[in-house]
């Protein structure tokens, strides 16, 4: 028997993230290639022309699995009834920006979506946040949204995992899907913390771990975590627009394993609320590996932490620390 379709909101969905993303969803790769879609867009008055437009091409491009798309400058009609929530509208950072420049505009957005998405979304709708900064909107959507469980509110660090996977494939010049379990811990910004310590390669010979076959500590503990922490920066520069191909693939690798599951011995990043785990403060959302499984992430425990690890841990979340108190004086 066919699946009832999921909705799907994306906010943001005329500019640059959303025209990548929305055909992506409307393919089934967010959620599978049996998952039905109805489609919620959103933008803002002056896009709405643009957005329609985006419609207007996801009706030519007769998307099988799409049942319906909704197109609407109201976030109360965008908001209602839908099951995942991917907030990308907001204003992207340019060319000599820090994701700091960027707050204010962005913060007073989630607060004013947050109760459009209380009020109206499905219960146990899941929410991913990449606008930036993206774990400090997170952390305002989840406070303004006090009746959304802390655990449907994430935000987008997976594209930061994918940029480390592919590092790391590109140096031993490995298939990026026999690479895995990296971790990206902290902020999406240039403090967080790229983490080979537990990640392998796939061999004919078994899993070997990434340390032993770069065999290179100064370029892994030095030129890798700069070029991953830098990325966006670098993609910025080159096109002079953020990433938007790959942050609108990650955020569907990101909906699709909280939602079927992440494979038996891999974890994947997201940023999440934290609980204290890896003595990391509570109350920040913070990236850490994790595992999904029945539509639940779980922090991966116990991973031995060394003294380099350490302080980059700390001072990723020190940074979220300021933002989130940066925040909170934009919106009072
Ligand atoms: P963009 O400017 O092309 O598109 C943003 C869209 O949001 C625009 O159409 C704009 O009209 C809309 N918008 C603005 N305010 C809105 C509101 N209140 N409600 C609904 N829509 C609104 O930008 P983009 O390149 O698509 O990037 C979107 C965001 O994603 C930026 O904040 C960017 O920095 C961020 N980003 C995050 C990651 C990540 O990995 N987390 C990666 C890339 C980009
Ligand atoms: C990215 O990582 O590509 C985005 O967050 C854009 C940015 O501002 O770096």
């Amino acid at each position: 028997m066919a699946k009832d379709p999921v909705r799907v909101l994306v906010t943001g969905a005329a500019g640059q993230i959303g025209y990548a993303l929305v055909p992506m969803i409307a393919r089934g790769v967010m959620l599978g290639a049996d998952q039905p879609v109805i489609l919620h867009m959103l933008d803002i008055p002056p896009a709405a022309e643009a957005l329609n437009g985006v419609k207007m091409e996801l009706v030519d491009a007769a998307f099988p699995l799409l049942k319906g798309v909704v197109a609407t400058t109201d976030a109360v009609e965008a908001c209602t009834g839908v099951n995942v929530a991917v907030m990308v509208g907001g204003f992207p950072r340019k060319e000599g920006m820090e994701r700091k420049d960027v707050m204010s505009k962005n913060v007073s957005i989630y607060k004013s979506q947050a109760s459009a998405l209380e009020k109206h979304a499905a219960p146990n709708c899941k929410v991913l946040v990449v606008a930036n900064p993206a774990n400090t909107n997170a952390l305002i959507l989840k406070e303004y949204a006090p009746s959304i469980p802390e655990k449907n509110i994430t935000c987008l660090t997976r594209l930061d995992h994918n940029r480390a996977l592919g590092q790391i494939s590109e140096r031993l010049n490995v298939q990026v899907s026999d690479v895995k379990n990296v971790i990206i811990w902290g902020n999406h910004s240039s403090s967080q913390y790229p983490d080979v310590n537990h990640a392998t390669v796939a061999t004919p010979a078994g899993d070997k771990p990434v340390r032993e076959l770069v065999a290179d500590d100064a370029w892994l503990n030095g030129e890798f975590i700069s070029t991953v922490q830098q990325r966006g920066a670098a993609i910025i520069k080159a096109r002079k627009l953020s990433s938007a191909l790959s942050a609108a693939s990650s955020a569907c690798d990101h909906i699709r394993d909280w939602v079927l599951g992440t494979p038996e011995g891999t974890w994947v990043s997201m940023g999440v609320y934290s609980d204290g785990s890896y003595n990391v403060p509570a109350g920040l959302i913070y990236s850490f590996p994790v595992t999904c499984k029945n539509g639940e992430w779980c922090v991966v425990q116990g991973l031995p932490i060394d003294e380099f690890s350490r302080k980059k841990l700390d001072a990723t979340a020190e940074e979220l620390s300021e933002e989130k108190a940066l925040a909170y004086s934009c919106l009072t």
